[in-house]
């Protein structure tokens, strides 16, 4: 086979940023991409470890980690091998097939869940994804299988409880049950159903979840409210109340999964079995993913072949064996 070239103004501008400076890259940026996220603070080409450098050549110390997303910090030489080898290996291969990676990286994150028998993994691309996957899991939920025994006759529900201040992403189902009015004004309709609670408070939350609750989500520490953990003690009261109405207990650890609270999951010592995580961020060091984890064989069952799915959920490569918890890996430098 042919040795494939990388075109060199390509090689030049990944390697240096090439010639153009941060202001000329800011100009053809806002020519180019929507307005979404505003304007850029920096262009930058390149990171080592916890450092990154912008298109005019000045050093930073990474103090953001792509937003709990670098979790092993920029480049990190065994997460270039695992993605690089792994492409040259195998990449895509569409839904209609699987690989032994993705089947392994499900088997990896089952048992960082402490997931019990019965539990599966559904991959999708991004935090919101998972979050939407989650959400279609919820309007699957009639409450029926809570003593043990499955009606497939009975009507879903449609309440799902939230909690103020909550970020679950900007897809139509993950803005519902985001809190903040400026996100979803613009949007609305957004899907019906979601009730947003006080943080923090088990007595609102015990009169929130009812027997026409389809599932509770939380994050176990609010982050675009601020880094704001729950209350000890809440998780436990969501788990029995949520029990008690046969309603799901869904865990949005998105960004505080995958070792960014120094255990794999930040609900890990609350010392209860959710029915629902999910992930995402961390998970990829950079490389886009997101993840479902059903709990139980119930939980796991809710959505059926054909209910959900994503073109690219196939395409999921092997665990990084250096997986956090760690937040930085930094550069030898001379
Ligand atoms: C708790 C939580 N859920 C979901 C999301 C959405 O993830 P993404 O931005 O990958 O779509 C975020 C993103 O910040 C998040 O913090």
């Amino acid at each position: 086979m042919n040795q494939i070239e990388t075109a060199p103004e390509l090689t030049e501008i990944v390697e240096t940023g090439g010639q153009t400076t941060g202001a000329q890259w800011l100009s053809r940026y806002s020519s180019s991409l929507l307005g979404v996220f505003g304007t850029p603070q920096r262009v930058l080409v390149r990171g080592a470890g916890c450092l990154v450098w912008d298109a005019d050549g000045k050093e930073y110390l990474d103090l953001l980690g792509g937003i709990a997303v670098n979790a092993l910090g920029h480049a990190h030489p065994f997460v270039t091998s695992v993605i690089s080898s792994q492409l040259a290996t195998l990449g895509h291969v569409s839904n209609f097939f699987t690989s032994p990676t993705q089947i392994a990286l499900a088997e990896k994150l089952l048992d960082i869940s402490k997931a019990p028998a019965g539990s599966k993994v559904f991959f999708a691309n991004s935090g919101t994804e998972a979050v939407e996957a989650a959400f279609k899991l919820a309007r699957r939920n009639t409450g029926a299988s809570a003593d043990g025994t499955t009606d497939n006759t009975a009507t879903p529900r449609t309440k799902i409880i939230a909690l103020e201040g909550a970020f679950h992403g900007r897809t139509m189902g993950a803005l519902a049950l985001t809190a903040k009015e400026a996100y979803r004004a613009p949007f609305a309709p957004l899907p019906a159903g979601v009730v947003h609670i006080p943080f923090g408070d088990v007595d609102a939350l015990r009169a929130a979840v009812d027997e026409t609750t389809a599932a509770v989500f939380l994050e176990p520490i609010q982050g675009e409210a601020g880094v704001r953990p729950l209350p000890a003690g809440y998780l436990k009261a969501a788990r029995e109340a949520t029990s008690a109405a046969g309603a799901l207990l869904i865990l949005d650890e998105v960004q505080t999964g995958i070792g960014r609270t120094g255990q794999w999951l930040a609900s890990g010592d609350a010392g209860i079995v959710p029915d629902a995580v999910t992930l995402a961020k961390g998970l990829g060091g950079g490389f886009p993913i997101g993840a479902l984890i059903t709990f139980g064989p119930e939980t796991s069952s809710l959505l059926s072949a054909g209910q959900h799915g994503t073109t690219l959920a196939a395409t999921r490569w092997r665990p990084p064996r250096l997986w956090p918890p760690c937040t930085c890996w930094r550069t030898s430098r001379s």
